[in-house]
């Protein structure tokens, strides 16, 4: 589907880890009010729960923005006001995710500034952790690349914005200024 970028033997298998994920939260439902509500679990169960949710929400979003689309307006204004432009974003994004260590993410988030930021998360990390809100991510995991790209992982980075849907991901950031 994302062929040559990523291939679709690297998409299955994905989409089999993102399915433990799933399994192993049973019948957890409503992923992103358990992040704030984690503190109703019992203390031992919660690391084991919010990686699982994280990784839930965390490959939901990465799938949902795969594709091939154009930023809307309203959300191409907003990358240039924080930013400065769309190819200036895109390097800070490149950038950023170059300096994950070991298995991660970079996000696009709106922080509690109403600014868009760019940041790295550890593992199955969600951004609702800490209060930011999700709006892009590369997942970061060896599992996304190393079938395609092996050691390569800068490679897999510089390609990204070769499939990523911007009309979704511009949808998603409408979505939540609209809830605000
Ligand atoms: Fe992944």
């Amino acid at each position: 589907m994302y062929e040559p970028y990523i291939t679709d033997f690297t998409m299955n298998i994905h989409n089999k880890i993102y399915q433990s994920y799933l399994d192993k939260l049973g019948n957890l439902k409503d992923y992103k009010n358990l992040v704030k509500n984690i503190d109703d679990f019992p203390i031992n169960e919660r690391g084991n729960i919010l990686f699982n949710l994280g990784g839930a929400l965390n490959h939901e979003l990465f799938f949902s923005i795969l594709g091939q689309g154009e930023m809307s307006e309203l959300f191409k204004n907003k990358i240039i006001e924080d930013f400065g432009s769309v190819d200036k974003f895109k390097e800070e994004f490149i950038k950023t995710a170059n300096y994950v260590v070991g298995s991660g993410y970079t996000f696009l988030v709106l922080n509690n500034d109403k600014k868009l930021e760019i940041i790295n998360t550890s593992n199955e990390d969600t951004p609702y952790s800490y209060g930011l809100k999700p709006i892009m991510n590369l997942d970061l995991w060896e599992h996304a690349y190393f079938l395609d790209y092996q050691n390569n992982r800068q490679e897999y980075i510089n390609n990204f914005f070769s499939i990523v849907d911007f009309s979704k991901v511009s949808k998603i950031y409408e979505e939540i200024q609209e809830n605000l």
